[in-house]
């Protein structure tokens, strides 16, 4: 069947920060750029964000783009690229003052200057104290950025395909890029986006989890369009899980209610993270401050008549403070705990939140992967930004606030490097002559198939595989177990089929085809997680408790293709500064 296409100069895939930044680049430079979202662009996970974004502008005390990256490569146990951090700590106050001139409605402070606030692991002079790096409009900042970067796209006229879901990267036999595929989700129609070049900033997958802080549409679908494509993914073992998600509905509290000087409990009402991090507390990274928290609760001390939360205190900040910095986590916290934190402490978990790994890209968001003996050759036609990119400037375990200091730098740099592609090169190329068929093919499987499985019940136990054994702690044979298990979900999911074909929805396909994206991300996060044979960051094993940079300073690379693992190494050398030694990490 021949599908139906439309050309531009660039396609970009997800509107949420760095898909958005990114456009405005390329809409801003006169070319003709597609933005495809699967929700209107205002209601990307983005919107999600609290606490702030991460800039040494130096407003409440003395800061420097260096100690934000020296506390970068710390809080990412190393394993971070340190030129690419370098890149986003340097650029950062930049990328800050510029969203301050498109008219971003930041929090401010008595003499005019931004407001900042604490956040986890974030320190002035190398570690010595903490420090106030945090820019934030209370606690919306991301529902603030894309307000401010959808309205300056709109003035630039990028033309948006709002409720269109990518389904597929189109290569050509040299490997470069030429467009997706996607589904309108209110018509159902197939329609192939040829584009010159193609940028991914699809956001992460963190729907792979049962305990999720992440929107419904987070479902990895840049990173299983990538996959099947043929490139590896980077770094799937490392998953942050955000000490505060709200107990039982996952929901965030932001980091910045700690910042703000709230702390934890255990039933016994111990401030308990001075055991644990006697420097930093409650505002050590996220990695250290989750792990405390499932100790306190594995051994005996959580709060609740299950002993299976913590307790977290801000009552003591007084209704005005928490009405002025923290309105949103008030109304959360009565919404979803019905508990007022005025008066009572809110109930939370470690919760999954952010995927520190993804598509490879270089600094410049060019997507790499190895070949023939070079292993970071760039993929013709290929950006992607944000979360679903791997910089990696998270490394093992992200800073807080650096999330949103990666889709604004990541995402113009990745704008750029698609810029300077297109002006080299000139005109379309042709199509391969299947474009379009292994797309329309997934879908007759969907619609067609009798006596396949169900979609909900498949997802279901994909996810229920993912939290008992991919969690906060990592133990030899549950992993080994979740691998054979994620195998056998992974088949029953090449199964599936929509059920009720007397009228199918197109949300049903939208579903089905999610899981299909979600499943590609599972399998590469449980296998890396079962090949790597230390703890860093995020990733804690049980049999392997010490970080063993002597064989496993490398990312991991995951290949579809039978399952397939290699490594590459990090770059430890930054751009321009002298190298952080790695040391051991303590807060
Ligand atoms: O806690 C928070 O507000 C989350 C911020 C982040 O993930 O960077």
């Amino acid at each position: 069947m021949a599908l139906a296409r439309r050309q531009f100069d660039a396609v970009i895939v997800g509107a949420g920060g760095a898909g958005l930044r990114a456009a405005l680049q390329l809409s801003e430079a006169g070319l003709r750029t597609a933005v495809l979202s699967k929700v209107f662009p205002t209601r990307s996970h983005t919107v999600a964000a609290q606490g702030g974004i991460g800039a040494s502008l130096g407003n409440m005390g003395e800061d420097n783009w260096l100690w934000h990256m020296y506390d970068t490569v710390k809080g990412s146990d190393y394993l971070g690229d340190q030129d690419a951090i370098e890149f986003l700590c340097r650029e950062a106050p930049k990328a800050v003052y510029e969203l301050e001139h498109f008219g971003m409605p930041f929090d401010r402070n008595d003499d005019g200057t931004i407001y900042q606030r604490p956040f986890g692991g974030h320190s002035q002079n190398f570690g010595e104290k903490q420090v106030q790096r945090s820019c934030a409009t209370a606690d919306r900042t991301g529902h603030a950025m894309l307000h401010t970067l959808y309205q300056r796209n709109v003035r630039a006229n990028t033309q948006f395909f709002v409720e269109w879901m990518a389904l597929d990267l189109i290569r050509d036999s040299e490997g470069q890029v030429l467009g997706v595929t996607a589904l309108e989700m209110e018509t159902g129609e197939v329609m192939i986006f040829h584009a010159r070049a193609t940028l991914f900033a699809t956001g992460g997958a963190g729907r792979i989890f049962s305990a999720s802080t992440n929107a419904f549409i987070n479902t990895g679908d840049g990173l299983g369009m990538t996959a099947r494509a043929g490139i590896p993914l980077e770094d799937m073992e490392f998953w942050q899980f955000h000490p505060t998600g709200v107990a039982g509905a996952g929901v965030l509290i932001t980091e910045g209610v700690r910042g703000e000087g709230g702390y934890l409990l255990n039933k016994n009402g111990e401030r308990f993270m001075e055991r644990y991090a006697p420097n930093m507390k409650d505002l050590a990274s996220r990695d250290v401050v989750s792990r405390a928290m499932a100790t306190e609760i594995k051994e005996g001390r959580g709060a609740g008549k299950e002993g299976d939360y913590i307790l977290l205190k801000l009552d003591h900040l007084g209704p005005e403070i928490i009405e002025k910095r923290l309105p949103g986590i008030r109304e959360i916290a009565k919404k979803f705990a019905n508990v007022d934190p005025v008066t009572d402490p809110i109930p939370v978990v470690p919760t999954c939140h952010y995927q520190m790994g993804g598509i490879p890209t270089n600094y410049r968001g060019e997507v790499i992967a190895p070949l023939d003996g070079d292993p970071e050759t760039v993929i013709r036609g290929f950006y992607a930004a944000g979360e679903c990119a791997c910089a990696s400037v998270h490394g093992a375990n992200r800073l807080g606030t650096n999330s949103l200091t990666d889709l604004l730098v990541f995402g113009k740099a990745a704008g750029n490097s698609t810029l300077e592609f297109l002006m080299k090169n000139p005109g379309h190329k042709d199509l391969p002559r299947d474009a379009g068929e292994p797309s329309l093919a997934r879908l007759d499987r969907l619609e067609n198939q009798k006596s396949g499985e169900s979609v909900h019940e498949t997802g279901a136990d994909m996810r229920r595989v993912m939290q008992a054994h991919c969690g906060v702690f990592r133990f030899p044979e549950l992993l080994t177990e979740g691998v054979a298990r994620i195998k056998d979900v992974a088949q029953r999911i090449a199964r599936t089929e929509i059920k009720d074909k007397s009228k199918i929805f197109n949300t049903a396909r939208v579903e089905a085809l999610e899981l299909e994206n979600l499943i590609e991300v599972a399998v590469a996060a449980l296998i890396s997680a079962e090949a790597r044979q230390e703890s860093r960051g995020a990733h804690d094993r049980a049999d392997f408790s010490k970080r063993d940079d002597a064989n496993w300073l490398k990312h991991t690379l995951y290949y579809r293709d039978g399952h397939r693992l290699d490594y590459k190494p990090v770059h430890l050398k930054p751009l321009t500064v002298e190298q952080f030694p790695l040391k051991a990490r303590t807060y």
